[in-house]
């Protein structure tokens, strides 16, 4: 089984570190005083007030709350996706809120996984390819380390046989295992889903949730927001949204 640890040194090295850097004794993940409004033709929404969230590393954190709760929105906030209206982000020593938008996507190709509902795999891509694909958006790995590290990922994931397949032959659990391990593709230490079981039947979510608890157990830090209250009950912890307000 191919190692899920990161190296730290290798992977704060060369992108931009703006402020402080790292805070031993600070969480992993700090949300301060976030809030996000978003102006729309109907008058101001306020989708995340007032925020604050520790979240240290290793945990296993699922997000939930109703639909229109903030859980997307917070999961945006917090990987650059998208831009607190106020209030401070900071990963890993790096202040999220103060990067511009190209050092917002080098920094979260070396830190982040992200994995979607509805997979996001390139239709036209192979199975391995798309998980090598980071790879080669970050150069962190030597050309030839890149197949085999892909290879081994989908190993990892139960889906080796398929590598050489188009995402479109794949069932719904085996494209979200895929899309999970081109998540893993540059070793994020934070591995970030929104949803990533909403698309899927109760058996299938249930093995794509067992497939992320072990990420958790082999130190990587997860964050969940799901639908699914008894997947929810199973994480480590399990942080309630309610009109943009942790409850
Ligand atoms: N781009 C946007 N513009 C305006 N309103 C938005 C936008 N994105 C989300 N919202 C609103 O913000 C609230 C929270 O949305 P979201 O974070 O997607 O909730 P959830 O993921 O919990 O369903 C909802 O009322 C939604 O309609
Ligand atoms: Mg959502």
């Amino acid at each position: 089984m191919i190692s899920m640890q990161r190296s730290v040194a290798n992977k704060t090295a060369g992108y931009p570190r703006i402020g402080s850097g790292t805070d031993q004794a600070r969480p992993l993940i700090e949300l301060k005083h976030v809030s996000k409004t978003y102006h729309t033709v109907a008058g101001d929404f306020s989708a995340l007030k007032n925020i604050d969230l520790a979240i240290e590393s290793g945990e296993f954190v699922a997000i939930v709350g109703k639909s229109g709760s903030g859980k997307t929105t917070l999961i945006n906030v917090l990987t650059g996706i998208d831009r607190p209206s106020s209030g401070e982000v900071h990963i890993a020593g790096t202040p999220v809120h103060q990067l511009d938008e190209g050092q917002l996507a080098i920094w979260r190709g070396a830190t982040l996984g992200i994995v979607f509902q509805f997979f996001q795999l390139l239709p036209t891509l192979t199975v391995l390819e798309n998980v090598r694909l980071p790879m080669d958006f970050c150069n962190q790995y030597t050309s030839s380390e890149r197949n085999e590290r892909a290879m081994s990922l989908l190993r990892l994931v139960g889906i080796e046989e398929f590598a050489h397949q188009l995402p479109s032959q794949l069932s719904g659990g085996q494209q979200q295992s895929a899309a999970i391990a081109r998540s893993l593709a540059n070793d994020p230490q934070i591995v970030v889903t929104d949803e990533p079981t909403g698309n899927l039947d109760a058996h299938t979510a249930e093995q794509v949730f067992d497939l992320l608890i072990r990420l958790a157990a082999s130190g990587k830090t997860v964050l969940m927001v799901t639908h699914d209250d008894d997947l929810a009950s199973r994480a480590g912890r399990v942080i309630t949204l309610q009109d943009g307000e942790i409850v």
